[in-house]
């Protein structure tokens, strides 16, 4: 039996170790920010480590020294024990921890002339994504050069959201009334997965996004890219897709630009087609999700703005989809 619980505990150790090295982890970090707060993560783990080797040692002393009959103790040694171990010893430990705390944090905020404004808004339950300078407007993607410092402006028209990019930089809450900068530099290409990280009503687990850090020039691409409205519709069904979307309610909700629909209370739809999630990371965005997602998508995300459209026939349905996929 014994050996069986030794086995688990030794079982969840190596899964939690393994667990470390993940992606999408604050100690797996690709920029600098993200770095120095990983720096303090393993400088209070390795500190937290030292106290409970010292603290258990202690513990199994105490217990298997037994009990000795007649020895006296020292007064004196009591007392001096104490007074280290309880008292100079934590001081110290928390002494190290609060002045890198404070000096880590006061570093974190500070601006650079040359960063790159991004304004994200926090939605029930989505993520608005602004480019102030180049008009661009996204949702639950951000892209970034490699290199450059970035500000990312939050603000929230709701409830309170957290911004959290475990691999690029500590959490900032999205408060309404209340902007907040959030700024870092990544550093690494590659995909990273963000969260809200603030319990915010009931699709708070679906309100995912990813930032994409791109080199300078794949980034320079992308806004060159992004700054065309969407051509107009190459198939017959696209083009059918786009009169049923400018019909029905959803140009009221939703913005494509180069259209007529110009709605602000749903996602910006102008790139969807190159989206890999649908509502937020709610679904895979592939055409048959798609169709599940605009026949009834309170079923999909329960307390979504988006109503149902299970009055659209089948055929309809495929079209807006056809037209939705083919904006990239
Ligand atoms: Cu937004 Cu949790």
């Amino acid at each position: 039996m014994r050996r069986v619980r030794i086995l688990v505990f030794v079982g969840v150790c190596a899964l939690l170790v393994t667990g470390c090295g993940a992606a999408n982890s604050i100690v797996n970090p690709k920029g600098s920010e993200a770095k120095s707060i990983a720096g303090i993560w393993w400088v209070a783990f390795g500190l937290a480590t030292f106290v409970y080797v010292v603290v258990s040692g202690l513990i199994i002393y105490a217990i298997t020294r037994g009990h000795r009959k007649g020895a006296r103790t020292s007064g004196l040694r009591e007392n001096s024990f104490i007074w280290v171990g309880g008292v100079i010893v934590p001081v110290l430990i928390l002494a190290v921890i609060a002045v890198l705390t404070v000096q880590t944090t006061a570093s974190l905020r500070a601006a650079s002339p040359d960063e790159l404004h991004i304004d994200v808004t926090g939605k029930l339950w989505w993520w608005g994504v602004r480019y102030p300078a180049s008009g661009i407007v996204t949702a639950n993607e951000l892209h970034l050069p490699a290199g450059q410092p970035v500000d990312i402006h939050l603000t929230s028209d709701n409830v309170v959201h957290s911004f959290w990019v475990p691999q690029l930089a500590g959490k900032e809450d999205v408060i309404p009334g209340q902007p907040n900068d959030l700024r870092f530099t990544a550093k690494t290409v590659g995909t990273y997965i963000g969260e809200c990280a603030e319990f915010c009503g009931l699709q708070h687990a679906h309100m995912g996004f990813r930032v994409v850090v791109q080199t300078p020039a794949d980034f320079g691409r992308w806004v060159a890219r992004r700054q065309i409205a969407p051509s107009e519709p190459v198939s017959d069904e696209a083009a059918k897709g786009a009169t049923i979307f400018d019909a029905q309610a959803c140009a009221g909700c939703h913005t494509i630009r180069g259209t007529s629909a110009n709605g602000k209370v749903g996602p910006d739809l102008t790139d969807f087609g190159s989206r890999p999630t649908i509502g937020a990371g709610a679904l895979e965005n592939n055409q048959q999700n798609l169709e599940k997602w605009i026949r009834d998508a309170p079923a999909i995300k329960p307390g979504t703005a988006m109503p149902s459209f299970r009055s659209l026939s089948e055929g309809d349905i495929a079209a807006i989809t056809a037209y939705l996929e083919s904006l990239k």
